[in-house]
């Protein structure tokens, strides 16, 4: 990781005490520099304030860089479009942990150490059985990946870099295995076994959709979609699911209890979630012609509706993702010789959008989810799977962001500051006198 340098120095004045605090500014390889606020607690009695961490940064980090007004998502330097274009998901994922791209024998070696680590312990099949046939894919995922540390103890010392490169692998190979038996279970058939003469993408979709009486025959242009799609969700640096694996990690937490918790904040509609919730909103919209009024829903503050699948909190310009996964929607539905009547209504609601002042004024775009959903349908996973789908493809940067965390040598336990608004000290009220 290239040193953060210091740039210069910034003055806070205090008009209430008449005190001045010098701020060092820091500056970084590319992006905005930051105004270094450690010490401003001890120098003056004062917290900073940042819901939603807005204008905060929460560490340093050499993996994934986003520029929100120029649209561009970079990982170790590489634009996103290349990597979708010209590289595997295995080689994304050998970028991210390793931080560089392998060369022909890396990439050989680290894609035969992923293959042979995605059986799991026959027992964990157990788990599975215990949940009710109905539970959402995404309960049986933060069950079973939270239980793996139970299994796997000899890569739970994070203090020790074989162990935490053993447990990166592990549930970078393990997740499809988990992800296509999520699957199986809450469909009643019955589970399938990795296939090492598979490819990534091609062992998931062995896993998911072949059964005992008929094996499943792999579309190439298919598997080539679902690689991208996992490319395209690979990591997206400080985000909420991230975030949460830095803070649970920073305690000292084992990675699979780490990565469970970042399933658990991945789940919400406003993260991950939203691939589902964008196949919803499409059936609930129905036609074309309901559009107005649904964008009219959209712009009421007092109506909870949303249009899913648009806006983010740092892309102010087109999400590069989405891009990508528009004309992978074409390519993916012509060659099954799907004719969805959603991708029609997706495509005429982003028009519209797009057009009204609302939108435009605050730079609302399609996000990665948008088309992510209408592609996975026409591949034939329910919309319960979306997110799981994300979550598969995102354990490779949580698990290498979660590697740069342990290694920093700045790292602190993750604990915010709260500005209290409740009660100051009061006295005990007897429970006969309340
Ligand atoms: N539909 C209607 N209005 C919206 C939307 C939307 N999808 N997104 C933002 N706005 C409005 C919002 O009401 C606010 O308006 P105003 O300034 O008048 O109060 C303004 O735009 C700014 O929105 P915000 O909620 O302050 O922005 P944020 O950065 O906190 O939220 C977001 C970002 C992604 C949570 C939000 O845009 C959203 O809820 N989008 C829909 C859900 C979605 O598609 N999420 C997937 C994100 S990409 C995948 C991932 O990284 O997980």
């Amino acid at each position: 990781m290239a040193e953060k340098t210091h740039s210069h120095d910034m003055t806070l004045s205090d008009p209430a005490t008449g005190k001045e605090y010098t701020l060092p500014v820091l500056e970084g390889s590319v992006g905005p520099k930051v105004i270094d606020i450690r010490k401003l607690y001890g120098q003056s009695g004062y917290f900073t304030y940042d819901p939603g961490f807005t204008s905060t940064a929460s560490c340093d980090s050499a993996i994934t860089y986003i520029d929100g007004d120029a649209g561009q998502l970079l990982h170790r330097g590489y634009r996103i479009e290349d990597l979708a274009e010209h590289c595997n998901y295995m080689e994304v994922c050998y970028l991210l942990l390793r931080g560089k791209l392998p060369n022909a024998a890396e990439k050989t070696e680290f894609e035969h150490t992923i293959t042979y680590h995605t059986m799991l312990h026959e027992q964990i099949l157990n788990f599975f059985r215990g949940f009710r046939r109905d539970a959402h894919p995404m309960a049986i995922m933060v069950g079973v990946i939270g239980a793996l540390s139970a299994f796997y103890h000899d890569s739970t010392d994070i203090n020790d870099p074989e162990q935490r490169m053993v447990a990166s692998h592990r549930l970078v190979a393990k997740m499809p295995t988990i992800a296509a038996l999520a699957f199986k279970y809450s469909s009643g058939q019955p589970f399938t076994y990795p296939q090492n003469k598979l490819s990534y993408a091609e062992n998931f979709l062995h896993m998911t959709f072949s059964v005992p009486a008929e094996e499943y025959e792999i579309n190439p242009a298919v598997a080539r979609a679902m690689d991208k799609i996992f490319i395209l969700h690979a990591d997206h640096e400080q985000n909420a699911s991230t975030s949460t694996v830095r803070i649970a990690g920073s305690s000292g937490a084992n990675p699979f209890a780490c990565i469970a918790a970042g399933i658990s904040c991945l789940w919400g509609p406003a993260h991950g979630g939203a691939n589902e919730a964008v196949l919803q909103m499409l059936y609930e919209i129905g036609h074309k012609d309901n559009i107005p009024k649904y964008l009219e829903k959209a712009k009421d503050k007092n109506d909870p509706f949303r249009l899913m699948g648009f806006g983010h909190r740092v892309y102010k310009n087109l999400d590069p993702r989405a891009g990508v996964l528009k004309s992978s929607c074409d390519e993916v539905l012509d060659q099954l010789g799907v004719n969805d009547p959603l991708l029609e209504l997706a495509r005429e609601l982003e028009r519209i959008a797009l057009e009204d002042d609302y939108f435009r004024e605050r730079k609302l775009f399609p996000n990665v989810d948008f088309y992510s959903g209408i592609i996975l349908k026409a591949i034939g996973f329910p919309t319960s799977m979306f997110t799981v789908l994300f979550a598969l493809a995102r354990t490779v940067g949580w698990v290498a962001q979660w590697n740069e965390m342990i290694t920093d040598p700045n790292q602190k336990i993750g604990r915010p500051r709260q500005l209290f608004t409740g009660s100051d000290e009061r006295a005990f009220i007897p429970i006969d006198k309340r």
